[in-house]
């Protein structure tokens, strides 16, 4: 357990812009604000989890190369649609509902759910199967958390999610890009690992439209398109669900999607990754087995052969 984070980080370690942390999305830890490092840092976990030892110099992008080069199709497909239509998206009022193998299903609203959940602050690679790469400091809760304040059933084996389908205040979705809402899912282990996360922010503030607010899934090691935003819907099931872009291209997309990058996609090699950043200075960057958490998750697919199921 105490080295359950190593590969997190808190924000104030490594960047000035705790100048932004808001006191909704960060409850407690504020302990070491305003200290500048990175590498060999100890970060100290929100609430109640344990602290963290580190020694990964990852550097957070800025709020503004994360709110500027978005994949959210449901606003178009350019990188720079979802930050120019998707404060037409309405976000408040905001309901999960919350349904299958669980012992409480129900229409969770927003506030509900943040009231009961403890927030954290966690700097994750992020890595788009495009292979374009960021770091980004997240706030939010383990998806673990939500599963089980909802009383998923030990007889559920995989999670299926559902983004917001509101075609007025939508402009991408209509056009048949992808067969809409947006779905995704993952496996119940997956699902209940404790780098799994709900994201409801970036920086300390709340999660901006056009990376999925109110709240979207992080799942660190798996590529970018997982993560699905702006959740509406959160189904336990004994299925594997369907998803978004497995069902568009199957040969190119599989469930699993784990960053491997000796899995190449038909179409490009996933060995390497563009780190967006740095203007000119853009770095090319070597794309680490299952995004550098490999230690972590390894596990989880013992046995099985990751070409077979990418
Ligand atoms: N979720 C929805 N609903 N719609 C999308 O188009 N794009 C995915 C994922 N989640 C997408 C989505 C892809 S391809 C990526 S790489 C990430 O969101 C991008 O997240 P970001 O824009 O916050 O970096």
């Amino acid at each position: 357990m105490a080295n359950r984070w190593k590969n997190t980080l808190k924000e104030s370690d490594a960047t000035p812009e705790s100048v932004y942390l808001n006191r909704r999305q960060i409850m407690a830890g504020l302990a070491g604000l305003g200290a500048i490092g990175g590498a060999a840092s100890v970060g100290l976990m929100s609430g109640s989890k344990p602290a963290v030892a580190s020694t990964d110099p990852l550097e957070p992008n800025t709020l503004e190369e994360i709110t500027s080069y978005n994949n959210f199709y449901e606003f178009g497909t350019g990188k720079d649609d979802p930050a120019r239509y998707a404060d037409q998206m309405t976000t408040s009022p905001w309901t999960v509902k919350v349904d299958g193998m669980v012992d409480r299903p129900g229409d969770y609203t927003f506030e509900d759910i943040m009231a009961k959940m403890t927030i954290e602050e966690r700097i994750y690679r992020f890595r788009c199967v495009e292979a374009w790469s960021m770091v980004i400091p997240w706030n939010g809760f383990e998806l673990a958390d939500l599963l089980e304040l909802a009383g998923v059933q030990s007889s559920a084996k995989y999670i299926a999610f559902e983004t917001l389908l509101r075609p007025e205040e939508m402009p991408g979705v209509n056009f048949p890009v992808l067969d809409w809402p947006y779905v995704e899912g993952l496996r119940m282990d997956e699902a209940m690992h404790p780098l799994t996360m709900m994201a409801t922010g970036i920086y300390g503030r709340d999660l901006p439209n056009q990376n999925g607010a109110p709240l979207r899934l992080v799942v660190p090691w798996k590529y970018g398109f997982k993560s699905i935003k702006s959740i509406v819907g959160i189904t336990a099931m004994d299925q594997e669900p369907p998803t978004s872009w497995n069902k568009s291209q199957p040969r190119e997309y599989g469930f699993y999607s784990n960053v491997n990058p000796e899995v190449n996609h038909p179409r490009w090699s996933q060995a390497s990754e563009r780190r967006i950043g740095g203007g000119l200075f853009a770095k090319r960057v070597p794309t680490l087995m299952f995004n550098g958490y490999e230690d972590e998750v390894a596990g989880l697919y013992a046995g099985m052969d990751l070409r077979a199921h990418f």
